[in-house]
């Protein structure tokens, strides 16, 4: 704050007003571009699948800046090491991303899908496209006349055919351009790229 607003405001006073604001600030650090966020696509959900954790942090951090409500696409079984071992052709992981077809169980469902107008979906990238396990979610709900964002981490490949899958997928919904979100980005770069996305 200048000098002269401090001496007009005398010193306590204005030593308190930053006080305060630095408060407000620490509080409601996204205040204004949740009700933004919000006010534009109504309500959101942020779900996500992530075998290793590292885009459930993403998805987190993304679902607190954004004041959405976070659900975590969990398989019927989880994921073992084994299970993700790219090398091994017999692997899980290698045997599902082979086949199209393959559809790997959800332990549990949103509980109402129909309240959210904007649906984030989040996941590892997966020999150069989203799990087969994106497809069960995608395939499970009435998407029609929803947003969906997919957004992804991975070892350096982009998303790949992703959009083409999930455009197939929900015809009905409109599936915007999404990004991978590697390097641990800061919850307000998230909050920017979602509401640039939004937009
Ligand atoms: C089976 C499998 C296949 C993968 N394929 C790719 C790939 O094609 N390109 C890439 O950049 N990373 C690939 N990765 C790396 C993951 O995308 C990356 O580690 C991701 O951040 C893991 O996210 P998670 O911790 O949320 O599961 C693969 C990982 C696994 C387990």
């Amino acid at each position: 704050m200048p000098d002269t607003h401090n001496r007009l405001l005398g010193r306590r006073t204005a030593l308190k007003l930053a006080g305060g604001f630095a408060a407000f600030s620490v509080l409601f650090p996204a205040a204004c571009t949740t009700t933004e966020a919000k006010d534009m696509n109504g309500k959101i959900l942020v779900a996500y699948f992530s075998a290793t954790g590292t885009t459930a942090r993403v998805a987190k951090k993304l679902a607190e800046g954004l004041g959405a409500d976070l659900f975590e696409i969990r398989p019927e079984k989880p994921y073992s090491r084994q299970d993700l071992d790219w090398h091994d052709k017999k692997s899980r992981s290698s045997v599902e991303m082979n086949d199209p077809n393959s559809r790997p169980a959800i332990a549990a469902q949103v509980g109402n899908m129909g309240q959210y107008d904007t649906v984030f979906v989040g996941f590892p990238i997966w020999w150069y496209r989203s799990p087969t396990i994106i497809s069960t979610f995608l395939e499970s709900y009435d998407f029609s006349g929803k947003m969906i964002v997919p957004f992804a981490t991975s070892g350096g490949s982009g998303l790949g055919k992703t959009e083409s899958i999930f455009r197939e997928l929900c015809p009905k919904a409109t599936v915007r351009s999404g990004r991978v979100l590697n390097g641990n980005p800061d919850k307000a770069v998230l909050v920017e790229w979602a509401k640039s996305v939004l937009r």
